[in-house]
């Protein structure tokens, strides 16, 4: 058994997420843990809020709370929205922890002391009307490299390119739209990305097996003309990381703070330290994740993450790790994602646009999300929510298939041989044929969880619901019964044992359906199942059962209807 750290990219503090954004980290993060936790596993699934930056103090001074405390709320009201999408995280963390804190100036201790920090003056752009600087993304403009006009200071959101604000054409505040903007003069600390341009080089093109998405985008900072560009590590705000040298002052940079990207993705660290906190463990309890020195060479390392943060995480965070010269673990795989749109438009944080995981919580379980969303994972190109799609997706998918069936065995059964499995019958030919045909499916179901494709693992997932639906089907108990009971009895056993693999193999998706179907079997026995003829023997005569409530219900037309109006316009 392996052990599999795993991390989604970490959300910003300042608002609720939208659909788009669940799917393109959190989900299939969560998607991956499970699976590897039931394939049996060590696994640690580290998430946590994203809380530095202009935006959590805008955020706050928007909502009249001390940035602190805004932050400590919104915190908690991500953590519930997590858990009630089931998002299985060991530990849900706060980049404005002290651990991240202190692993944040250590590793610019050590870049320092190692020749990767250069101090720089430099001029930044004041919003007079604003009364304060204006660092990253508050200044809005036209991009250098591709002409968008609503590019961001940090990064241009069409391109992807990372910018820096000063780059912008024709800059304006995002704050009061101003363009009464000066740029002053004002000292920071820069990270030398160029000096770490090889070793990020050379540990790219190891990288033989990263997705197209991940390398492409990879590869093209590092090797465009400027591509790898040197990084402003240090902002003039009130709210951050203070900028020290490990636990020492750092002259002339006194009332600065680190800047939010170079903080958060460390944060991963940190999380993965609070955890260890929390459970009471000392420190050898994370790095032995964290640590190549400490265990941590055995571990695979996978990142989850939307296609603009490829570049913070091939490039920026690597060269963190690189430069610090010490023995930290660097990531093994980086799956990324293409962008979901919703229902012909974008969605849109700022605009608040799409339907937000709050609001969908309040109209469906999370299972039926979690399964329209994964299935339709923007994976290869980018792909669209729309209310017709997601309704045909749920009444076919869950209802109709995975849900008929279990609601087709259990009444049988129940109805001619009461509340446990009935005894007598043998195994035929049409078993066998369904045994192999499940083999070889599984095979394919777990090839395409263990390369994390996702939408592929759910085609093959339905496709195995499917295989048990057109056994039932055939096999035809209601009608066999009629001659030979005995073989009737067999049937159903078997069947009653797919709902118990079923529960198993589709717990990655659908984390309340399967806990219920493995209830209504009353099993507690989440054994991978490997052997798939032992398997549909688990459950012997005599174990047994209660008819479940129904799994899914069908999304009617009018609910589909009034959705769309509902959704259609901007939140409020
Ligand atoms: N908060 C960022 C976003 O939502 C992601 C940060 S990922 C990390 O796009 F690497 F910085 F942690
Ligand atoms: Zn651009």
């Amino acid at each position: 058994m392996a052990r599999i750290l795993i991390t989604s990219a970490i959300p910003y503090i300042n608002g609720i997420k939208h659909l788009g954004n669940l799917v393109g980290s959190q989900l299939p993060a969560d998607l991956y843990a499970r699976y590897a936790r039931g394939r049996g596993h060590e696994v640690m699934f580290i998430c946590a809020t994203d809380e530095h930056g202009t935006p959590a103090e805008l955020a706050a001074a928007k909502a009249d709370q001390p940035v602190e405390n805004f932050c400590a709320e919104m915190h908690k009201v991500q953590a519930d929205i997590a858990q009630g999408f089931r998002l299985s995280f060991d530990h849900f963390g706060r980049s404005s922890s002290g651990r991240n804190r202190d692993f944040t100036q250590h590793f610019a201790g050590k870049l320092a002391d190692n020749g990767f920090i250069e101090e720089v003056s430099e001029k930044q752009v004041f919003s007079i009307t604003d009364n304060r600087y204006l660092p990253d993304r508050y200044i809005e403009g036209t991009c250098p490299n591709c002409g968008y006009d609503k590019a961001r200071g940090d990064q241009c959101e069409n391109c992807t390119k990372q910018l820096d604000p000063t780059d912008l054409l024709n800059p304006r505040s995002a704050i009061s739209g101003s363009t009464e903007l000066e740029v002053r003069k004002t000292k920071h600390l820069y990270l030398k990305q160029r000096s770490l341009r090889e070793d990020l080089q050379r540990w790219i093109d190891s990288k033989q097996d990263w997705p197209i998405l991940t390398t492409s985008i990879a590869k093209k900072w590092l090797n465009d003309g400027d591509g790898l560009q040197d990084r402003g590590i240090t902002r003039d705000l009130h709210w951050g990381v203070p900028v020290k040298h490990g636990t020492k002052d750092w002259p002339g940079m006194e009332g600065k703070v680190f800047y939010v990207w170079f903080d958060a993705p460390i944060e991963y660290i940190g999380a993965t330290a609070e955890w260890a906190d929390a459970q009471g463990l000392d420190d050898s309890a994370w790095q032995r994740w964290w640590r190549t020195d400490m265990g941590a060479d055995d571990v695979r390392y996978v990142q989850f993450m939307g296609k603009d943060n490829v570049p913070f995480h091939t490039l920026s965070f690597p060269a963190t790790i690189m430069g610090s010269r010490e023995p930290w673990k660097l990531v093994d795989f980086i799956k990324s994602f293409n962008y979901l749109n919703y229902d012909g438009g974008q969605f849109s944080t700022s605009q608040g646009r799409g339907v937000f995981m709050d609001q969908a919580l309040s109209i469906l379980p999370a299972d039926y999300w979690r399964w329209w969303l994964l299935s339709h994972a923007p994976e290869n190109a980018d792909s669209e929510f729309t209310w017709e799609n997601f309704q045909s997706s749920v009444n076919k998918d869950l209802a109709d298939v995975l849900g008929n069936l279990v609601s087709r065995v259990t009444k049988f059964c129940a109805s001619k041989f009461g509340d446990s499995l009935p005894e007598g019958g043998e195994m035929d030919s049409t078993d066998q044929a369904l045994i192999a045909d499940l083999e070889k499916r599984l095979s394919a179901y777990e090839a395409a969880m263990d390369a994390i494709d996702i939408r592929k693992a759910s085609a093959e997932l339905r496709a195995i619901w499917v295989a048990g639906n057109e056994y039932l089907q055939g096999a035809a108990p209601w009608s066999v019964i009629k001659t030979n009971p005995t073989r009737a009895a067999a049937i159903i056993r078997l069947a009653m044992n797919l709902i118990r693999i079923y529960a198993i193999l589709s717990l990655p998706f659908l984390p309340d359906a399967s806990a219920h179907m493995m209830a209504s079997i009353k099993s507690e026995d989440w054994a991978w199942p490997t052997d798939i003829k032992s398997a549909v023997q688990t459950l012997k005569e005599g174990h047994k059962f209660e008819v479940p409530e129904i799994l899914f219900r069908k999304i009617t037309d009018e609910e589909r209807s009034d959705w769309k109006v509902r959704f259609s316009g901007v939140r409020s």
